[in-house]
């Protein structure tokens, strides 16, 4: 049966779209494409420390037709490129699979048809192109497109393939926000290097072990008893008993180490943005607009300008806030965006400020009774993933602002940036009894509510209907696991939600308050990011399209060893 969403569907998978006369794509049904975008994902080089250039994977973009501005590079990076585009416009993306593995692209905080949206069951095998295509309805906002073919996200992420998903929209034109060279992209990510400027990750034996992992875990020296009571006291976990016995010889070896990135999460010592360290942004006396993104594949990110003044928030995943609000930090978890009002007209010429990171209780946590209520910054996790010289929770520059020269421009911060309409609780289907998703460990595999990803799998209790909308509870209080609790953000594919309220275990209170402050949860969101002991409640609907969209982690790493399921939208 040549349906529409047939040919379309069988085309998109072949790449044969591009082939097909326009004639018998506008009989179908199918309006040409506003913007065409040629994708290609390859293996490449970048100077990005001094020496040896830095062997990276990297998108290369081209405007196939359309407005020429709809694909920019971010000057002397290899991440990008940004894509720009119009509300309401008809795009085509050509992704040509340039890389020795497959890969896909997953169009993160978009509200596209499901096999338009990079789900891990849609790839391109090497060689070959996925096309994709669709209708852009979501409002003026910072999204983002990175790979997401199963298990090898963080990798493909990690050596550089992340891009910039630029909407704009009539609504955002009307705030007259700074734009151009005032508007900012800020991609945010750790990176680790060894001695010949090359990606540290994670090693290929590990790879090679860590995917079966099983046997070294067994054994006594992770069991229970390791991780009991009276262990974790006092100064058992010192220097000696870790570093010398326990964490030497093969056991804690490049397999062991591996494996435990593999479960906890990727964090690099070195701070990059635009895929360079060391920034500095050079900027004019007058307001900026800055985007923040933090493609980072597990490091949280609690930043705040070091001269103490406040953050002016103006938008976050989904978009523009109704009103701007201040923060003294914020909290932006992998994958979240922020944008940012950042006005330097009241500083001289000359001046240097630096956006730091502060330090939190980290990802970590043994939770209320284990540990006293207390937190453990990294420390045991750290030590047994062997590869945390910054772990979560430790301060650092994340980069320099120098107020290079002065120029006049208006300064006025719009008192209303967009209109947001807000779901009704009451309008949810299951206002009474919302859906609980656990975060839990079972052995050695994270999972919702005891369930690893599986790639076409879905529960009874996964499937929702098309144009409702529910209530949705993320847990990470649930299990304990081996190895406590850890901080997850929440991503859910396909749509943009509200977070409705949020709620802590007592024991952990302290840990959540060092980074809650930070928290912006009033905008649209496609992520929900939760500390060691924190549960929310966000407002989910259901438009337009059915089909199967995962939900998972972005600690990418998570989201790669389980931490992910599918929903099914059901017509
Ligand atoms: Cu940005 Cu499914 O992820
Ligand atoms: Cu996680």
């Amino acid at each position: 049966m040549w349906t529409r969403r047939n040919v379309l569907k069988t085309l998109a998978a072949g790449g044969g779209m591009l082939a097909m006369p326009a004639a018998i794509r506008e009989a179908l049904g199918a309006p040409e494409p506003d913007v065409e975008i040629a994708l290609t994902a390859t293996r490449g080089e970048a100077p990005v420390l001094s020496g040896r250039a830095t062997p990276v994977w990297t998108y290369s973009g081209k405007v196939v037709k359309g407005d020429a501005r709809s694909v920019q590079s971010i000057p002397g990076s290899y991440l990008g490129p940004i894509i720009r585009v119009r509300k309401g416009q008809r795009v085509r993306l050509v992704l040509e699979n340039g890389l020795g593995e497959a890969t896909n692209i997953h169009w993160h905080g978009l509200h596209v048809p499901d096999d338009m949206d990079g789900h891990p069951r849609h790839t391109a095998a090497p060689g070959k192109r996925f096309v994709y295509e669709f209708e852009i309805k979501d409002r003026a906002g910072t999204y983002f497109f990175h790979p997401h073919p199963h298990g090898r996200t963080g990798r493909q992420v990690y050596f550089g393939l992340a891009g910039l998903f630029l909407i704009h929209d009539e609504e955002e034109q009307a705030a007259k926000l700074p734009s151009g060279e005032y508007d900012v992209p800020l991609i945010l990510q750790d990176r680790s290097f060894d001695g010949e400027n090359r990606l540290v990750f994670l090693s290929d034996e590990g790879a090679r072990h860590g995917t079966r992992g099983g046997g070294m875990m067994g054994g006594g020296m992770m069991g229970g008893g390791m991780m009991g009571g009276g262990m974790m006291g006092g100064g058992m976990m010192g220097g000696d008993m870790m570093g010398g016995g326990m964490m030497g010889g093969g056991m804690m070896g490049g397999g062991m180490t591996d494996m435990m990135t593999r479960m906890m999460g990727f964090l690099g010592d070195r701070i990059l943005v635009n895929g360079r360290p060391d920034a500095t942004l050079s900027v004019a006396t007058r307001p900026y607009r800055l985007r923040l993104l933090n493609a980072s594949n597990a490091r949280i990110f609690k930043l705040a300008w070091d001269d103490g003044s406040p953050l002016t928030v103006i938008g976050t995943d989904g978009g523009l806030l109704a009103t701007p609000v201040q923060r003294s930090y914020v909290t932006l978890a992998p994958g979240e965006r922020l944008e940012l009002w950042a006005d330097f007209s009241r500083h001289a010429v000359g001046t240097e400020l630096t956006m730091r990171s502060l330090a939190f209780a980290g990802d970590t946590a043994m939770g209320g009774d284990m540990m006293g209520g207390g937190t453990m910054g990294g420390g045991m996790m750290g030590m047994m993933m062997g590869n945390q010289k910054l772990p979560n929770g430790a301060a650092f520059p994340a980069f320099k602002v120098r107020v290079a020269r002065s120029e006049k421009a208006p300064t006025t911060l719009p008192k209303r940036l967009s209109t947001i309409v807000r779901y009704r609780p009451e309008d949810a289907v299951n206002y009474r009894r919302p859906r609980v998703f656990n975060i839990t460990m079972g052995m050695m595999e994270w999972g919702f509510n005891g369930r690893s990803f599986e790639m076409e799998e879905v529960a009874d209790d996964e499937i929702v209907r098309l144009n409702t909308s529910e209530i949705w509870e993320f847990a990470n209080d649930a299990s304990m696991g081996m190895m406590g609790m850890m901080a997850h953000p929440i991503h859910i594919h396909g749509l943009q939600f509200q977070i409705l309220e949020r709620s802590v275990t007592r024991g952990l209170r302290e840990a959540r308050d060092s980074v809650s402050a930070g928290y912006v949860d009033e905008g649209w969101k496609d992520e929900v990011f939760l500390m060691p002991g924190e549960r929310a409640k966000v407002l989910v609907g259901f438009k337009d399209y059915a089909g199967l969209f995962p939900y998972h982690c972005h600690m990418l790493e998570h989201g790669d060893t389980g931490l992910m399921r599918n929903y099914r939208v059901r017509a």
